[in-house]
């Protein structure tokens, strides 16, 4: 996976969680409205995480969600915790908790990672993702084993994380599976499933969420230049075609000022 030729992160305030879960929602609609009106479907990758359901709430009350047909959305998660399926714990579970049948999808285009009540092992629900994925990407006539996603939604993480891409550990720079399984996760529960870093950057959009002050010093971390992927995984998400920080303002006070006082590369 190579980022280099990408562009940089485009940093994008918001005055609180409000705004932020709000214009989030706003932007995911222009971009799945784009996608239908170029290919007649749109793909999201969506995120666990307080903002990150959050934002799906937002989707599916905003008069623009009319503008959507929802059954022709794919919708797929960049990690998933391993519970049985209707665990309220399970990004999934809080998703749909989140859309509240309000979206009318086609539950064939749905994509939950299969739950532990379904799987002996993370590892089967790993590989039966990566099928999944790659029986999706043929149906596009794709070759590389992934679809084309149009936006993949993160939530960062106090420590940096990203999906369940953890700092530290050397499976952030894992290439030989688009999705594997992770057995000793430092955040509970310790059993899950996640997309590689480079199947997470394989999306045209890769829009990272960063809520409140008490993610200052991670937002700083990834923004500090030179830092590696397995410092602060955070810092490595990066799309095909842009790469947004959609942060709170009280999220900024360790990222670098320009002399101006404003944040550098604001949008
Ligand atoms: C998980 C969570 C986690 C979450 C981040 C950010 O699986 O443990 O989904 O990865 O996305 O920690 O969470 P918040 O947005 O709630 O801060």
């Amino acid at each position: 996976m190579s980022g280099a030729a990408r562009p940089e992160p485009r940093l994008v305030p918001h005055e609180d969680d409000d705004r932020l879960a709000r214009d989030t929602a706003a932007r995911v609609l222009e971009v799945l409205e784009n996608a239908q009106g170029e290919r007649g479907e749109a793909t999201v990758v969506l995120t666990g995480g307080s903002m990150g359901t959050r934002v799906i709430g937002e989707v599916a009350r905003s008069a623009d969600a009319a503008l959507i047909d929802w059954s022709r959305v794919n919708v797929w998660w960049s990690d998933e915790r391993f519970l049985p399926g209707a665990d309220p714990e399970r990004n999934g579970v809080q998703a749909a908790d989140a859309w509240d049948d309000s979206l009318e999808l086609d539950w064939d285009r749905v994509h939950p990672v299969a739950g532990a009540d379904e799987m002996d092992s993370a590892q089967d629900a790993a590989r039966d993702y990566r099928e999944e994925l790659a029986a999706a990407a043929e149906s596009e006539g794709l070759s590389a084993g992934l679809p084309r996603f149009d936006v993949a939604l993160l939530s960062l993480g106090p420590d940096t994380h990203i999906a369940s891409l953890f700092p530290g550990r050397q499976d952030v720079l894992r290439e030989d599976e688009s999705v594997f399984s992770v057995e000793d996760s430092p955040k509970p529960p310790p059993t899950r499933v996640t997309m590689s870093l480079g199947t997470i950057n394989s999306a045209e959009r890769v829009w990272l969420l960063v809520s409140g002050a008490p993610k200052a010093e991670a937002l700083a971390t990834v923004r500090r230049p030179g830092v590696t992927p397995v410092q602060a995984p955070g810092s490595a998400a990066r799309g095909r075609q842009e790469t947004l920080w959609l942060v709170t303002e009280d999220a900024l006070p360790g990222v670098p000022q320009d002399p101006d006082g404003s944040p550098a590369n604001d949008a």
